[in-house]
């Protein structure tokens, strides 16, 4: 039986049919205790969902949906180490890298198929910490002898976004002298320009891919490598430049990484929740193993919360229901991620990767047809600069956008009267987006100004009407402090886990990325050999002759 053939399915179909004629206002107007009853609070988080669609007895349903796809057996597998990554018989363990990072040593063990991880987890933590302050503290010398200063992460995907975001989410603390840099992509214009500004004497690059086969991350790897060789000699000590991290030390070292300077993660770490790993290693040089270890600390607190909270109260819970709710209720297509600081300007595409390479398929883990919507279109920018560019199609544009509206309270550079102003805007784009404005209102504010005419009025009021009821929720965070984000980050990776359960997806491979890979492997020797298109598609084969024409 599908999930959408359940009782429990069809009881919130049918609440949606009663709720949905509701507008926003009508909700709130309806329940003076909306916002208690309708919001979380965790640590240094609030989960405001009062502007969601939805009322108490929404919730119920939704849970009852959760109940029937037993999220609370699928939670206790993943945190016992099942193989509940089936298509590719694995554990699903990135819970085990945060264990015993709050300082309360549950000495628990995490099993990991016949074996217990946690042994090799903390191994790797300290030799980590270790690695981090022998870079901050300007003891790691390059070939000649001088200290590193720049430290570049080559990664792409998981390999990179978590970092990378974390990076500038806690860059008020970054280390102050040492440089952290990320170079993901292929295009040579994200390195070049990067190498002209270093000093090959004081760099090291951090060469991160759990398979040590991605083809970005190598060719980046090696022309990284070549430029040392250019600039220090043939005969330089290149491995004092180089560290790895990788499920396959083998390659690395082949590529001439010391193993000393080669850190593991493993298969039961899938890549878009690897931060918290050794690929997280450019992030604790920067923030340091302190500040890291915080992060951890924050989303182990999640991971329990998670484990044992009541669902009614269980963030991650909560906000998945929620948008299930909007994805295959309301009939959501995307859904934006608008963060009120600058300091989160990664987070759109850390979560993007998260929830569509997770939950972006249409197979279930049975191998079976989904007959309804999984993962939305996950998009976003930082919202205060969305606002003077694609908001106006959120407020007018008459399409269903649910939004996560994400901020932080204390500025970590508190120039006068700016948080306060990013804030006021934050919160009015949410209440503007729920509540809109009225035919009426806009024609009583065109009437009060008094210098139109009553024709003017009529003309000007379809323009100036705001159908508002478009769904959010708020998460506004204390600070942007390590503790603080590792709960957010993994509260949305818990919300992917909700999702998929309740989908049936499994939310742990990513098998929809391999096939542009291959196709890319046959286009390549065709760019230098025509004779190699011929087995091509007429459109590529167009589209190699052009770009031969302009490649050099
Ligand atoms: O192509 C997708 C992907 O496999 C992601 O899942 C992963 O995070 C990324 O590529 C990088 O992979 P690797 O760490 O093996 O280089």
């Amino acid at each position: 039986m599908t999930i959408t053939s359940s009782s429990a399915w069809r009881s919130v179909a049918a609440h949606y049919q009663a709720i949905s004629p509701q507008h926003l206002r009508e909700l709130f107007a309806a329940d003076p205790n909306r916002v208690a009853s309708l919001s979380l609070a965790f640590d240094g988080i609030l989960f405001d969902y009062s502007k969601q669609r939805a009322d108490a007895d929404t919730l119920v349903r939704l849970l009852e949906l959760a109940r029937e796809a037993r999220l609370a057996e699928a939670i206790a597998r993943m945190f016992g180490g099942e193989r509940i990554n089936v298509s590719e018989d694995r554990a699903v363990l990135h819970c085990a890298l945060r264990r015993d990072a709050s300082g309360n040593k549950s000495g628990s063990s995490f099993p990991g198929g016949d074996c217990d991880v946690m042994p090799e987890v903390l191994a790797t933590r300290e030799r980590m910490a270790a690695f981090a302050h022998r870079l901050r503290d300007g003891l790691a010398l390059g070939s000649t002898g001088q200290a590193i200063r720049q430290v570049v992460n080559i990664g792409i995907g998981g390999s990179d976004l978590g970092p990378k975001m974390l990076g500038s989410a806690l860059s008020a603390i970054a280390h102050p002298a040492l440089g952290v840099h990320y170079v993901s992509n292929l295009d040579g214009a994200q390195l070049a320009p990067l190498l002209q500004t270093l000093d090959p004497r004081t760099t090291l690059f951090i060469v991160v891919s759990k398979t040590f086969t991605t083809q970005e991350t190598l060719l980046n790897a090696r022309t990284a490598r070549d430029w040392l060789l250019a600039n220090l000699g043939a005969d330089a000590a290149l491995q004092t430049h180089f560290a790895a991290v990788t499920a396959k030390p083998g390659r690395a070292v082949a590529f001439g990484v010391d193993p000393d300077a080669i850190f593991p993660i493993w298969d039961w770490v899938g890549g878009r929740f690897s931060l918290w790993s050794a690929v997280g290693l450019a992030l604790m040089v920067a923030i340091g193993p302190h500040a890291f270890g915080e992060l951890l600390a924050g989303a182990e607190r999640m991971d329990e919360h998670f484990r044992t909270a009541p669902f009614a109260r269980n963030l991650p819970v909560v906000m998945a229901l929620l948008a299930i709710w909007n994805t295959n209720f309301l009939g959501a297509c995307s859904n934006a991620v608008l963060p009120y600081n600058e300091s989160l300007r990664h987070l759109p595409a850390f979560l993007q990767q998260l929830e569509m390479e997770s939950n972006g398929k249409s197979v279930g883990a049975d191998g079976e047809p989904l007959d309804f919507a999984s993962n939305p279109i996950v998009w976003g920018e930082l919202g205060n600069n969305g606002q003077h560019a694609f908001f106006q199609l959120l407020h007018q544009g008459g399409r269903l956008i649910p939004c996560d509206f994400i901020a932080a309270a204390r500025s970590d550079y508190p120039l006068p009267g700016h948080q306060e102003a990013l804030l006021a805007n934050c919160f009015a784009q949410s209440a503007a987006l729920a509540f809109g404005k009225t035919a009426d209102e806009a024609r009583a504010e065109l009437a009060a100004d008094g210098s139109l005419a009553a024709g003017a009025i009529d003309a000007l009021v379809p323009q100036k009407t705001f159908p508002g009821n478009q769904p959010s929720s708020t998460l506004l965070l204390a600070r942007l402090d390590p503790q603080t984000l590792g709960s957010l980050i993994a509260l949305y990776e818990h919300k992917v886990f909700v999702q998929g359960t309740i989908w049936g997806i499994n939310s742990f491979d990513q098998w929809g990325v391999e096939l542009g890979k291959a196709v890319a492997g046959r286009i390549l020797p065709a760019i230098a050999d025509p004779a190699l298109a011929a087995g091509l598609d007429a459109s590529t084969r167009g589209l190699l002759a052009f770009a031969r024409q302009h490649l050099r």
